[in-house]
């Protein structure tokens, strides 16, 4: 029997690239009265869904900028949140999520070595304090760490539902350790969580279980990027799989599907909501460069059910006021994305407000 997943191996990387003078939007990884502010300042969204927070309470250690939802102190930051947006008459779900091999060993407690599926190396490089890195290899994960994480998984939903989240969001996306499961480019095992599509989605499933637990099937939705080479993210077969992955999360009766899969896809990409069955898990929610009219041909094609926006809500904190009146939206400044303080977070305008 290995000793538990979460004392021997830890995976974290930030996504925060420096940090200033102004007062942290995380601060050791708790969430602090400017992220309620920032999420408030959106509670116009039909829904927000949150910012990506670590379900392992051993990562991210000593990185100021990610959140977690692991103890007592994350649970009351969140606290600070939930009861923004409620107060601002919003919605919101938490994002939870697992590192997995994207974590570099230089932001893992005592340098360990990140984990996967498989012992392979995301390509391309990731961001750490001495700049662009290599991805390192993973450790592949023992079944009985697989289930140590489940329970991580679990307990932060736990943590969701006393900190007054509307719902969890699982993080199935964007390379992160649950896509890292789902996809065969990065998943080569041979026991029952590699090979067929159903071995490889058997993790989600286990995770959605756990958290069943905690919240009713329609308070949990789950995020899946298909396509998504982000992260050296690849599959064989991403038409096929997406269906059959839709497929299986059909009968757990979620909240919702929400797909990264932009309105106009490159060339050599396949769409993979115009290619999957009408058995397709509902509702769906799109997500990935949609600018109103994209979001609006969407929804009245029945394409979608639901629109989620990243950039130009970040810059435009009522973004449906401004599109409901076909006002111009303030661009975002990305320089400012993952740095500290309220400049290009809090800061951004709203419009007047003209009395009719
Ligand atoms: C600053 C920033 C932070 C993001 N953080 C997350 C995240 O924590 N979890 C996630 O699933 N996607 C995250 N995304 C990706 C967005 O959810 C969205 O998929 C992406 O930005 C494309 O949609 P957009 O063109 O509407 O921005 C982030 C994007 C940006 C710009």
């Amino acid at each position: 029997m290995l000793p538990p997943y979460s004392r021997r191996s830890h995976s974290f990387q930030p996504d925060c690239h420096g940090a200033h003078d102004a007062p942290a939007r995380i601060h050791g990884k708790i969430p602090s009265a400017l992220n309620a502010l920032y999420y408030a300042q959106r509670a116009s969204a039909a829904l927000i869904i949150s910012e990506s927070t670590e379900v392992d309470p051993f990562s991210a250690i000593d990185v100021p900028t990610r959140p977690g939802l692991t103890n007592d102190e994350q649970e009351a930051g969140w606290r600070l949140v939930t009861d923004a947006v409620h107060a601002a008459g919003g919605k919101i779900y938490i994002q939870l999520s697992h590192m997995g091999r994207t974590a570099h060993p230089s932001q893992l407690l005592n340098g360990r070595q990140p984990v996967g599926p498989s012992a392979l190396a995301a390509a391309g490089t990731v961001y750490t304090a001495k700049g662009a890195e290599p991805y390192a290899a993973p450790r592949a994960l023992e079944i009985a760490e697989i289930g140590d994480i489940v329970a991580e998984f679990a307990e932060a939903a736990a943590r969701a539902r006393s900190a007054g989240f509307d719902g969890i969001e699982i993080h199935g996306a964007n390379g992160y350790l649950i896509d890292q499961f789902l996809r065969d480019g990065s998943n080569v095992r041979d026991d029952a969580y590699g090979g067929s599509v159903k071995n490889r989605t058997r993790f989600l499933l286990e995770i959605i279980e756990a958290a069943k637990a905690h919240w009713p099937g329609n308070r949990i939705g789950v995020r899946l990027s298909p396509t998504n080479t982000y992260q050296g993210m690849s599959d064989s077969d991403p038409v096929r799989h997406f269906a059959e992955i839709a497929g299986l999360l059909g009968p757990e009766g979620l909240a919702y599907l929400h797909v990264v899969a932009p309105p106009v896809q490159p060339e050599q990409y396949v769409n993979v909501v115009d290619s999957t069955p009408a058995a397709f898990h509902r509702p769906l929610i799109l997500a990935g460069g949609y600018k109103r009219d994209d979001a609006e041909r969407a929804l009245t094609t029945g394409t979608a059910d639901l629109i989620a926006f990243g950039e130009a809500f970040i810059s435009n904190p009522d973004l449906p006021q401004r599109w409901y009146q076909r006002a111009t939206l303030n661009a975002a400044d990305k320089s400012t994305f993952y740095t500290q303080g309220a400049k290009g977070y809090t800061d951004y305008a709203s419009l007047e407000l003209v009395a009719d």
